[in-house]
């Protein structure tokens, strides 16, 4: 076939695909700004790609999507906006509750939940235990995650099992490590994606990224869609993942 003339997903490797992507959704704010509309606008609209995405990693048989939703620091922008966005999540995760019970998605979150509103954490509760039988795409949500705070959280947790004589301390390893961070249960991400033309990680992942591949886009999240999620998995496929190693020494 005529490459130039096939879409993005028609040239990504199935056997190739990432396990695990990682996403930071950024420039709903700007979005709506630029359209002259309230920043809550941009939020609503970064739904409809959430909603995509996730429609097109289960269609690709992607295992694990983790969505940067809410961010620790985020609670410091105007109430307004913070109850919007909660209440966002709430209707969302009502609405598409029955679509993720029909593509097999099991919900999953990450971070400090005990700090969102009562009822976003009841919703959230209910929909990761409704869709818990489900065995397709993880879909991971971090709301007020601050990946400094969960890698200080399994610090403490360590320190507490060594303090009860259950592990010693010469026996901490990386997998010891993992498996107090929220992410235990997952693979680590091997692609991170960015929109919206930032060129940083503002405090996501930032141990189980240690050897994912970055991928900046200067698209706004809203604007982000199964085409740009297909763009950048071939991105992905085209680098050589070197783990240290020389070319020679991986062929
Ligand atoms: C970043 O854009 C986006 C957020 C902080 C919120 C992300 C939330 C959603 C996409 C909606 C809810 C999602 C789900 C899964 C129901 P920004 O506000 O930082 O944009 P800016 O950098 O342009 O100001």
């Amino acid at each position: 076939m005529n490459v130039s003339i096939m879409g993005y997903k028609d040239q990504i490797d199935l056997s190739k695909l990432p396990r695990h992507i990682a996403i930071i959704m950024d420039g709903n704010g700007r979005w709506a700004k630029d359209k002259g509309k309230l920043r809550v606008f941009g939020h609503h609209s970064g739904v409809v790609s959430v909603r995509d995405i996730v429609e097109a990693s289960v269609e690709l048989g992607i295992e694990y999507l983790t969505l940067y939703t809410f961010s620790a620091e985020n609670w410091n922008r105007p109430k307004l906006e913070i109850m919007a966005i909660m209440e966002l999540l709430v209707s969302t995760i009502d609405k598409e509750i029955n679509t993720f019970m029909k593509n097999n998605v099991r919900l999953n979150a990450i971070g400090d939940l005990e700090m969102l509103p009562e009822k976003c954490r009841v919703e959230l509760t209910n929909a990761i235990k409704k869709t818990s039988v489900n065995t397709g795409l993880v879909l991971t949500l971090a709301l007020s995650y601050s990946s400094r705070r969960e890698i200080l959280r399994a610090v403490r947790s360590i320190a507490e099992q060594v303090k009860a004589g259950e592990l010693r301390s010469e026996d901490i390893n990386e997998e010891i490590f993992e498996n107090n961070l929220f992410t235990k249960d997952m693979p680590n991400p091997e692609l991170l994606i960015r929109t919206s033309g930032e060129y940083r990680i503002s405090n996501y992942l930032l141990w189980q990224i240690a050897y994912a591949e970055l991928y900046f886009t200067s698209k706004l999240w809203p604007d982000f869609r199964r085409e740009d999620l297909f763009e950048a998995i071939l991105d992905y496929q085209k680098r050589e993942r070197r783990f240290g190693m020389t070319s020679e020494q991986l062929n």
